[in-house]
C-alpha cells in the first residue's frame, strides 16, 4: 500500500504543496530548449515518485520499459472499451484521479441539460446552451466537446425534445483537466498500460473529429495558458525575439500579448483556434503566410510528452527527426506538446478591405463570373505582393450568386499601396458594370487589423462536412490550366456548393529549418474549401451517400485539375482518397517510419493521421465518425 497521504493528496497535489515529495518531483533543471520551463513543466513524473506506489498500483502508471516493449493490453485487437472486462475498475479510476490531484473529469455531454435522462437536466440551461451552441468558446471550455458534432456521432445535440436520447457516444469517457506535465505523463502511461484509446483535446476545432473518441481517455490541454517572452532566443538557425506559449494558448491571446510586446505573432485567422495545438502541428496558415510562410515554420523548440511517457525537449539540435516530424506532421500523432517556442515578427501595417458584389438586374451570371475570373487571374500577383485574402462565392438561387471579400488582408500595404494593387481588378469590375463599395481601412499593426477583419466564426453545425484543395501555382501558368481551374470552381458553385477560399502562398522562408508540413503548401496560391449539407432529418444512409458523392464527384473535379497537389489536413475531407499523398505528400514515408519509432504501439491515433491506416473505428452508425471501438485493421 502506498502511504496514506500520497493517496489522499495525489502525487501531483503533494508536489505542488512543496513538501518532501516535491523535491523528488519538481524538476528544477532548466530545459535545453533555450528557455526556462513553465511552472507547469517543472512538475514532472519521476521513477522516484512512482516507486511510492505498490507494485499493483504502479503497473498502471509506469513508464514504458524500453523501446521494444510492445506489450499492450487489447480486447480482440481493439482498444479496451467501457464494459469490457479489461476496462479498469472503479478503484483504479479513483487511484488515477487521486494521483492527478483531482483533475479527472467523467464526461457529461455538453448538451446533457436538454435531456431528462441526465441528472444535469435543466430546461433554462438547455435554452441558453442551444442559443450559444454555434459559439466556439463554449466548446473550447468543455473538457470533451468538439465543434464538428457529426464526427463525434451526434449522440447528444441540443434539442427541445427532453425525452430524446443523449449518450456519451463518441466523446471521450474521461478527460484529464491538465495543469502540469506530470498529469499528462500519468495519463499517457495509464492509457498505454491499460490499453485504452487516448485522445488529445485542446479547443475541439478539428474539422475531422481528431480530438474525440468513444471510450477514450482525453487529455485536455485548454488550461495550459502560460506565455513567456524571450528577448534574445538563440538557436543554430535563429537569433532574436521569440515567444514561448503553452499548449492551451488561443490565437486571440497570443496576438494580444505579442502586440503589447511590440511584435506580430503567427497564428490563424480563427479567433479561438489553439495556436500551439493542432493548428501549428498541422502546418497552420496565417494572414501573414504570404510573407512569412506557415506557423510551423516559426517553431524553434517544443516540449513534448512522448508515447513512452517521457518528457522531451525537441529542437533542431536535440531531436532533429522529431523536430522535423512534429512541425507539420499533424496533431495527436507523435506526442502531447506542452509548449512551443516560436519566432515573432516585427510590427507591420495592414490594410483590411471588405466588399461584396452579386448578380442582379444589371449583372447577369456570366457577367458575375467574368468578375470572379478577373479576380482569380490576379492570385499570383496578389500573393506575390504578400497579401492574404479570404473570400466566399455562394450560390443564392438559380443563376444568382454572391461574392464576399471577407476580408482582403493586405499586409505591409498602406491604403494607397492597397488601392494600387487592387485597381486593375476594380477597373475590370467597373467595366463589367458590377457595382461594389469597398470598405478599406489601414491599421498600423496586425492585431487591430486582424480584430477588425476576422469576426468570431460560427461552429458546430451537424448537417455539413467540408473538403478542400491546395491549388498549385502551375494552375495559373497556362491559359488552359487556368481555364480548367476556373471552370472547376465555377461548376462547384453553380451546382450549389459554397466556396470559402484563401488566396495565399506559404513558402518556407529563407534560412528557416525545413519541416514536414505538406509540400503542397509550398507552391499553392489557393486553399479552397467547399462543403455539402443535408436536412436535419436526413437518415444516416442519406448522409453517407451525400458524403460519398461529395468526395468522389464534387471534389474529384478539383483534384482533376491538379492530381499531384494536395489538401490541408486541418481543413479537409475526412474521406479524402489516398490521404497519405494528399495531406503529407512526399513526406509520408519518413513520417510513417518515425511514427513507428516513437509510437510503436499506436497509442496516438487520429483519423487521417500518420499511421491511421493501421486502425479502424467501428462506428455505430456507419458514418466516418468516432463513435465506436478503435481496432487494429
Ligand atoms: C473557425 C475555425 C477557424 C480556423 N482557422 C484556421 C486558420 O486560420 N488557419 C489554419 O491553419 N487553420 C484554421 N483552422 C483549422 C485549425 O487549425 C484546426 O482545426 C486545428 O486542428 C485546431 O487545433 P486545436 O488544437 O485548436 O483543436 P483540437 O481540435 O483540440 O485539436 C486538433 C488536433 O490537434 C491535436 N492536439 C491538440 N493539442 C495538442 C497538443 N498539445 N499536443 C499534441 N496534439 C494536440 C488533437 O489531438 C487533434 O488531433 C480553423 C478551424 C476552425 C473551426
Ligand atoms: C497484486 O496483484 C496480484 C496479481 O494480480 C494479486 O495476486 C495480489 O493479491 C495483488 N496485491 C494487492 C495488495 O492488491
Ligand atoms: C524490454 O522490455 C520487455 C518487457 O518488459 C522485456 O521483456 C525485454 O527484455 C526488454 N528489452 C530490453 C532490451 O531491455
Ligand atoms: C422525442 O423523442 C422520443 C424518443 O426518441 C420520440 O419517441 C418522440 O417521438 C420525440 N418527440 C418529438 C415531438 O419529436
Ligand atoms: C480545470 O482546472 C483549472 C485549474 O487548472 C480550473 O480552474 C478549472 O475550473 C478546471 N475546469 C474544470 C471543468 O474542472
Ligand atoms: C442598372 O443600370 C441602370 C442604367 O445604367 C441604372 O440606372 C440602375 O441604377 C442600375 N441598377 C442597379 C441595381 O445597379
Ligand atoms: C514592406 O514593404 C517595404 C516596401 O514597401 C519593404 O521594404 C519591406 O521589406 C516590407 N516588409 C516586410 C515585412 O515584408
Ligand atoms: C468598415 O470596416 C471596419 C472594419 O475594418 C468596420 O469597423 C466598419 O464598421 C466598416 N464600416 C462600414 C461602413 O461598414
Ligand atoms: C480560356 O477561356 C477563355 C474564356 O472562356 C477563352 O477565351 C480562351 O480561349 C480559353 N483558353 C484556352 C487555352 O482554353
Ligand atoms: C425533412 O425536413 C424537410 C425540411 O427541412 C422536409 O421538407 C422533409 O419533408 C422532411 N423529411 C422527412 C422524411 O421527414
Amino acid at each position: 500500500m502506498a502511504p496514506r497521504s500520497l493517496i489522499a493528496g495525489g502525487l501531483v497535489a503533494l508536489a505542488a504543496t512543496g513538501d518532501a515529495l516535491a523535491t523528488v518531483q519538481r524538476v528544477s533543471t532548466g530545459s535545453t530548449s533555450g528557455a526556462a520551463f513553465f511552472e507547469s513543466e517543472t512538475l514532472q513524473l519521476t521513477e522516484a515518485s512512482l516507486s511510492q506506489l505498490s507494485e499493483n498500483q504502479s503497473a498502471w502508471f509506469d513508464f514504458a520499459k524500453n523501446d521494444s516493449d510492445l506489450h499492450t493490453r487489447s480486447f480482440g485487437g481493439c482498444k479496451v472499451f467501457p464494459g469490457d472486462w479489461l476496462w479498469p475498475s472503479e478503484w483504479v479510476w479513483r487511484l488515477f484521479d487521486e494521483l492527478l490531484g483531482g483533475a479527472l473529469i467523467k464526461t457529461v455531454p455538453l448538451a446533457a441539460s436538454c435531456y431528462s435522462s441526465w441528472p444535469e437536466y435543466d430546461a433554462n440551461e438547455c435554452e441558453t446552451l442551444t442559443s450559444e451552441w454555434t459559439n466556439s468558446n463554449i466548446h473550447a471550455a468543455d473538457p470533451a466537446s468538439v465543434m464538428w458534432p457529426l464526427f463525434e456521432g451526434r449522440t447528444c445535440l441540443p434539442t427541445t425534445n427532453a425525452s430524446a436520447s443523449c449518450t456519451v457516444g463518441g466523446y471521450s469517457s474521461y478527460a484529464v483537466n491538465v495543469s502540469n506535465v506530470a498529469q499528462i505523463q500519468l495519463a499517457v502511461n495509464f492509457a498505454r498500460n491499460a490499453g485504452l484509446r487516448l485522445v488529445v483535446k485542446n479547443t475541439g476545432h478539428d474539422f475531422n473529429g481528431k480530438s474525440t473518441g468513444a471510450g477514450a481517455l482525453g487529455i485536455w490541454t485548454h488550461n495550459l495558458k502560460e506565455i513567456d517572452y524571450i528577448e534574445n532566443y538563440r538557436s543554430p538557425s535563429y537569433q532574436g525575439p521569440a515567444v514561448k506559449l503553452g499548449a492551451g494558448v488561443q490565437a486571440y491571446e497570443i496576438y494580444e500579448k505579442a502586440n503589447e510586446l511590440g511584435f506580430t505573432a503567427i497564428g490563424g485567422e480563427g479567433k479561438t483556434v489553439g495556436v500551439a495545438g493542432g493548428y501549428v502541428l498541422g502546418g497552420g496558415h496565417s494572414p501573414m503566410s504570404s510573407i512569412y510562410g506557415l506557423a510551423a515554420d516559426h517553431v524553434l523548440a517544443l516540449e513534448v510528452v512522448l508515447a513512452n511517457g517521457r518528457f522531451m525537449t525537441v529542437t533542431e539540435e536535440s531531436n532533429p527527426d522529431l523536430f522535423w516530424a512534429i512541425r507539420g506532421g499533424g496533431g495527436g500523432t507523435f506526442g502531447v506538446v506542452t509548449s512551443v517556442i516560436s519566432r515573432v515578427q516585427p510590427k507591420v501595417g495592414v490594410t483590411v478591405s471588405t466588399f461584396t458584389f452579386s448578380t442582379g438586374t444589371n449583372v447577369s451570371a456570366d457577367t458575375f463570373w467574368a468578375g470572379v475570373r478577373s479576380y482569380m487571374k490576379r492570385f499570383p500577383a496578389h500573393a506575390n505582393a504578400g497579401t492574404y485574402a479570404y473570400f466566399w462565392v455562394l450560390s443564392t438561387g438559380t443563376d444568382s450568386f454572391t461574392f464576399m471579400m471577407n476580408p482582403f488582408f493586405a499586409v505591409n500595404h498602406t491604403l494607397a499601396q492597397y488601392n494600387a494593387l487592387i485597381k486593375p481588378w476594380y477597373n475590370d469590375l467597373k467595366a463589367l458594370g458590377i457595382s461594389f463599395t469597398p470598405n478599406s481601412t489601414y491599421y498600423d499593426n496586425f492585431y487591430d487589423a486582424w480584430n477588425a477583419g476576422f469576426p468570431l466564426e460560427t461552429v458546430a453545425s451537424s448537417v455539413m462536412m467540408t473538403g478542400s484543395r491546395l491549388f498549385p501555382r502551375e494552375n495559373w501558368e497556362t491559359a488552359s490550366s487556368f481555364n480548367a481551374t476556373f471552370n472547376a470552381l465555377h461548376e462547384t458553385v453553380a451546382n450549389g456548393y459554397s466556396l470559402l477560399a484563401f488566396n495565399v502562398k506559404a513558402e518556407l522562408p529563407d534560412g528557416y529549418t525545413p519541416n514536414s508540413a505538406n509540400p503542397a503548401f509550398r507552391n499553392t496560391l489557393l486553399h479552397a474549401i467547399t462543403s455539402t449539407s443535408w436536412d436535419a432529418n436526413a437518415t444516416n444512409s442519406e448522409i453517407k451517400s451525400k458524403m460519398e458523392d461529395f468526395t468522389n464527384n464534387v471534389l474529384d473535379k478539383w483534384r482533376a485539375t491538379c492530381p499531384d497537389a494536395g489538401a490541408y489536413m486541418s481543413e479537409s475531407d475526412i474521406l479524402e482518397p489516398n490521404f497519405q499523398q494528399a495531406f503529407y505528400g512526399s513526406n509520408y514515408a519518413r513520417l510513417y517510419k518515425l511514427k513507428q519509432r516513437y509510437d510503436p504501439t499506436g497509442l496516438f491515433y487520429v483519423p487521417t493521421g500518420v499511421g491511421s491506416e493501421n486502425w479502424v473505428v467501428k462506428s455505430e452508425d456507419g458514418l466516418p465518425d468516432q463513435n465506436g471501438r478503435l481496432c487494429r485493421v
